[in-house]
């Protein structure tokens, strides 16, 4: 099939490059003239892992443009739009860039084309945007997208679930072709419980997170450790055991806009939310007290130099979008803190939020030297194997702080450190406060 992909940010391009992999033509189409400048020479504009050779093995059927009016030669039967959908002030979805890049392609559109909304928009857009299907030509369609960052490759072939939000049974089976070669359960409804489906997925999986944030904030003031009541928790069938690690907060460009953007679209719709919004404030505080954590052990931070391993939100990644470590490193500054940061892959991103207020090391033991404790803030899994003797050694005060609860305290306590997570600290006997 012939496949246009309008926007090749991390969606676009990973859809843009599988659905070459998977035996499509492929054009894509970005207002960006640098990124396709870039990608015609070879180079991908952020790191993901297995993107470079799925595009590789793909790039004879993958082609890029900065011209939307290369639809009219191309005549693609399916466009798959991937525009950002940033919030707005008030927390509401900016759908501004998915109804623009449609008004434009539909003047291209000369055969019946179905035309996917793959950015993540709430439900009802729809009917602003019905007026491009009057011609005939065009039908909307919702695939929303599921792919975790640091991960797309595998979750675009190995997904849970593929969800069709659709008008007509023709769309349903251009789609059944598009993703042939997928195997994975299809979901086919209407677009608007399509896209409902993304928001819901999302909200869920959020609101499991600051859940069981609650519960370790709950498990630091009463002594107990949150990673024996993850154990029992996540063991019963019903709740199962992803996703309940408690950390420093989630972050990343779509848990927290998306669940802010569906309490605005239900209250747009007159229903006014009540479990959301916790949601959004617990994340928001759990920087606060994880740095609480360490001031109530390491003091003043004035004169203090404090290292920080990991900069992006999620471990395989470089993007640092509302990541809890420039969140944290912000508040750290603020007390005045020396912080010296390393991250594998994120530092250059980091720059742009950290500027010069923090020294970048250029490895993981560099950025020890003169500190007093380490705190590890992304799930970068040569974090997990580092030398804790070697650590011990390097540090002045005895602890060590994992803002996501993913090391191996074993590990690090027979090294002699003291580990402290959220919900867990090695030396219990410390005061635990708020
Ligand atoms: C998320 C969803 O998981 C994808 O299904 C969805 O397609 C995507 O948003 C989107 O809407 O585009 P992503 O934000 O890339 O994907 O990354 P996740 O792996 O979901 O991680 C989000 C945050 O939760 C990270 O900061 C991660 O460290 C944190 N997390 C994850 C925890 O704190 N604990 C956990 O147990 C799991």
């Amino acid at each position: 099939m012939k496949v246009a992909v309008i926007g090749l940010g991390y969606v676009g391009l990973v859809q843009a490059a599988c659905f070459a992999k998977l035996g499509h033509i492929v054009l894509g189409i970005d207002l960006d003239v640098q990124k396709i400048a870039s990608l015609q020479s070879g180079m991908l504009p952020f790191f993901e892992p297995g993107l470079e050779d799925v595009l590789r093995e793909s790039v004879q059927r993958l082609s890029c443009t900065n011209s939307i009016a290369a639809l009219e030669v191309f005549k693609p039967e399916v466009i798959l739009i991937c525009v950002p959908t940033p919030a707005r002030a008030d927390g509401s979805c900016e759908t501004q860039f998915v109804a623009r890049a449609i008004a434009e392609l539909a003047v291209y559109v000369l055969e019946k084309t179905v035309v996917v909304i793959k950015s993540t928009v709430p439900p009802g857009i729809r009917k602003d945007l019905q007026y491009v299907e009057t011609s005939g030509l065009i039908e909307l369609a919702s695939v929303p997208e599921f792919l975790r960052e640091g991960k797309a490759v595998k979750d675009f072939f190995q997904p849970d679930r593929l969800v069709f939000g659709v008008q007509s049974v023709w769309a349903e089976q251009v789609l059944r072709a598009l993703h042939k070669g997928i195997e994975a359960p299809i979901c086919v409804m209407s677009v608007e419980s399509a896209q409902l489906s993304k928001y819901a997925s999302n909200a869920m999986l959020a609101t499991r997170l600051s859940f069981m944030n609650e519960i370790a904030n709950i498990a630091d003031v009463v002594g107990a450790d949150i990673e024996d009541i993850e154990r029992v928790v996540g063991s019963d069938k019903r709740i199962g055991k992803m996703f309940l690690r408690s950390g420093a907060g989630f972050g990343g460009s779509c848990f927290p806009k998306d669940v802010l953007a569906l309490s605005q679209a239900a209250r747009l719709h007159g229903y006014e939310t009540r479990i959301i919004e916790p949601i959004i404030e617990i994340n928001a505080d759990q920087p606060r007290r994880f740095v609480n954590k360490v001031r109530e052990r390491l003091g003043d931070f004035s004169q203090k130099t404090i290292a920080v391993w990991g900069l992006a939100f999620n471990g395989n990644t470089d993007d640092v979008r509302e990541s809890p470590a420039i969140k944290v490193i912000e508040l750290l500054l603020a007390q005045g803190a020396a912080v010296q940061v390393y991250d594998p892959r994120a530092m250059k991103q980091a720059y742009a939020f950290l500027q010069d207020r923090v020294t970048y090391a250029t490895s993981m033991q560099e950025a020890l030297y003169g500190a007093e404790t380490l705190l590890i803030l992304t799930e970068w899994p040569e974090f997990m194997k580092a030398d804790w003797n070697d650590i011990a050694h390097a540090l002045a005060s005895p602890y060590l702080f994992d803002g996501k609860n993913f090391l191996s305290r074993a590990q690090i306590q027979q090294a002699g450190l003291i580990y402290c997570g959220i919900g867990i600290c090695s030396d219990v006997s410390r005061p635990l406060g708020n």
